[in-house]
């Protein structure tokens, strides 16, 4: 679960857990907090990582939630580079685990994707107007990105 001391990620967690699964969160902290999640610290099926999604990680897992974004305009406005890097590095990271372990990803996005997948079925083609902050700027790129793992995979993602 990436971005699991978040708001959707740490009520994910507090799911999956309950179901029997074993999760791991990464998180870097930078708008979620440990507390969303120090509750379940002390399970078994639960472990957490302090990580930043732009860098690769190394993990076997079965299935990657990838929730790791700053949701909202205050956050994700903050500092631009890092919410790009976050949502384009951070999915390609994501969907390089994804294909390494033959797992299944789901991956969250704005309300600017949908907005844009609406307005243009060809949503990967990159344009300037959509480019005002990282949030915005993101889905320009992800269609494309998650495009091409999609071809590699041997599995739907
Ligand atoms: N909350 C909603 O109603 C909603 C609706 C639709 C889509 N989404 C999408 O779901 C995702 C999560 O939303 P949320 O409301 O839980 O946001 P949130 O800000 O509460 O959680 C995001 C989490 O990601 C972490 N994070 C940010 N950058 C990271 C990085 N580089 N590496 C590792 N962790 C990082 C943050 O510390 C935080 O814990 C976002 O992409 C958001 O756009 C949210």
């Amino acid at each position: 679960m990436t971005g699991g001391a978040g708001f959707l990620g740490s009520n994910l967690c507090d799911l999956l857990v309950a179901q029997g699964h074993e999760v791991l969160c990464l998180d870097n902290f930078y708008t979620g907090v440990r507390r969303n999640v120090a509750h379940l610290c002390a399970h078994p099926n639960f472990s957490i990582i302090e990580h930043d999604v732009t860098n690769p990680i190394f993990v076997q897992v079965d299935e990657i939630y990838n929730l790791a974004c700053p949701a909202s305009p205050q956050h994700y406005q903050r500092d631009p580079v890092q919410t790009l890097k976050t949502s384009v590095l951070g999915a390609m990271n994501m969907l390089g685990l994804a294909k390494r372990v033959n797992g299944r990803i789901l991956r969250a996005s704005t309300r600017y994707a949908w907005r844009l997948a609406a307005l243009s079925p060809k949503a990967g083609r990159v344009t300037t107007r959509a480019t005002r902050d990282g949030a915005s700027g993101a889905p320009t790129c992800n269609p494309v990105v998650v495009r091409f793992y999609r071809r590699l995979s041997t599995r739907p993602m």
